[in-house]
C-alpha cells in the first residue's frame, strides 16, 4: 500500500514506520520535526512539512497516489491542552479535519487515526472498553474525540473507512535499541523515572499518594511501542470503505507509579530518588483498557506483556543513547 505518515518521525510514528517500511509498503514520512526526530526515520522517506500546509499536503497525497494515511502528528501534552487549548484546537483538530477533507478530495479510502485514552475522561469502571462513554476532561481529550466524530461521519457519507486506535500509556522502545522515545521537555514517567536513576535530574516526583488505587499512586496501562504500531498495520490490512473501527490499546493490567519505579531499580540496578508530591491536575487515578476488543478482531497478540520486559527495551535505548538522538 501507498501510504502517508503523519508525524511518522515521533516516537510512536516511528516505530510504526519501521514497522510499515518492513512490510513492505511504500512509505512517505510527513513531519515538521518540531517533535520529531530526523534520525528516527530513513532519509528517503522523509518530506518535512507542517500540516498547516495543506497544499503541501495535497501535492504529497497526488504525486505519490497515497491510499492509506495514519495520522500521527499531534500535540499530547494534557497538562498543556488546559493552559493553551488554541493549540490543540488548531493543530489537533483543525489541520487534521483539513487533511481528513483532502484525503475525501483525492480518493484515499483508509485512514488510521492516532486516538487516545483520554477520550474517555475519568471512567466509571476499569477496565474501559471501546463502548464505555467517552467524556473527555482537558482539551486534549476532547480535540481527539471530536476528531473521531469526524471520521465517523465522513465514513458514513462517502467512500472512506477509519479505525481510530485509543492509545493507552506507550512505552519502551525498539528491541535493538536504535530507536526510542526522545522528548523535550520529558513529562512521561518512565523515561522521567531512568533519568532520575541515571542522575541526569534529582528525583522522580510521585504525582499524589491518596488516590483510591492499591498503594495510594495512580494506576496506568503500559503498552510497548512496538505492540502499539503493530496495531496500526493490523487495522490497515483490515481496513475497507465504511468500517469505523475503534480499538483500546492497552496491555490489560495496570501497574501503579511506586510499581513502574520499583520495576526500574530492579531492571536497572540502580536506585530511584524518589520524592512524593502533590496530585497532578486531570490525572485520572486508573485508567486500564479492555483489548479484548483488539487481539478478537484484529488477532492483535503483543511481545512484552509485562512492565519489567518493557522497561527492559527502554533502558537499552537510553543506555544507547543517554541524551536522546541528539547526545
Ligand atoms: N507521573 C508521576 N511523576 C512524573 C510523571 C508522571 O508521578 O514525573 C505519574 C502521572 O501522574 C501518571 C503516571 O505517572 O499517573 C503516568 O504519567 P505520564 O505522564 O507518563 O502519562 P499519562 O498517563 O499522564 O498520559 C498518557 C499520555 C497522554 C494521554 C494519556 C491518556 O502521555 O498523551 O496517557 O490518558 F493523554
Amino acid at each position: 500500500m501507498r501510504i502517508l505518515v503523519t508525524g511518522g518521525a515521533g516516537y510512536i510514528g516511528s516505530h510504526t514506520v519501521r514497522q510499515l517500511i518492513a512490510g513492505g509498503h511504500e512509505v512517505v514520512v510527513y513531519d515538521s520535526l518540531e517533535l520529531g526526530h530526523r534520525q528516527a526515520v530513513p532519509a528517503d522517506r522523509l518530506v518535512v512539512g507542517d500540516l498547516r500546509d495543506i497544499d503541501h499536503v495535497d501535492q504529497l497525497l497526488v504525486a505519490h497516489r497515497i491510499e492509506a494515511v495514519v495520522h500521527f502528528a499531534a500535540y499530547a501534552a494534557v497538562g498543556e491542552s488546559v493552559a493553551h487549548p488554541a493549540k490543540y484546537y488548531t493543530n489537533n483538530l483543525l489541520y487534521p479535519l483539513q487533511l481528513l477533507d483532502r484525503c475525501r478530495r483525492n480518493g484515499v479510502q483508509k485512514f488510521v487515526f492516532s486516538s487516545t485514552a483520554a477520550t474517555y475522561g475519568v471512567p466509571e469502571v476499569v477496565p474501559i472498553t471501546e463502548t464505555t462513554r467517552q467524556l473527555p476532561v482537558n482539551p486534549y481529550g476532547a480535540t481527539k474525540l471530536a476528531f473521531e466524530r469526524a471520521l465517523a461521519d465522513y465514513a458514513d457519507a462517502y467512500p472512506f473507512g477509519f479505525c481510530a486506535l485509543r492509545y493507552f500509556n506507550a512505552a519502551g522502545a525498539a528491541a535493538d535499541g536504535s530507536i526510542g522515545e526522545d522528548h523535550t521537555p520529558e513529562t512521561h514517567l518512565i523515561p522521567i523515572v531512568i533519568q532520575a536513576a541515571t542522575g541526569k535530574r534529582p528525583h522522580v516526583e510521585i504525582f499524589g499518594t491518596d488516590y483510591p488505587t492499591p498503594d495510594g499512586t495512580c494506576v496506568r496501562d503500559y503498552v510497548h511501542v512496538d505492540d502499539l504500531a503493530a496495531a496500526h498495520i493490523l487495522a490497515l490490512d483490515k481496513l475497507a470503505p465504511g468500517m469505523k473501527l475503534a480499538y483500546n490499546v492497552g496491555i490489560g493490567r495496570g501497574y501503579s507509579v511506586r510499581e513502574v519505579i520499583r520495576t526500574a531499580e530492579d531492571v536497572t540496578g540502580l536506585k530511584v530518588p524518589v520524592k512524593e508530591g502533590p496530585r497532578r491536575a486531570g490525572d485520572p487515578p486508573s485508567l486500564v483498557a479492555s483489548a479484548d476488543k483488539l487481539r478478537a478482531e484484529l488477532g492483535w497478540a503483543p511481545q512484552y506483556d509485562t512492565l519489567k520486559a518493557i522497561l527492559e527495551t527502554a533502558w537499552r535505548w537510553h543506555k544507547a543513547h543517554p541524551n536522546g538522538y541528539d547526545g
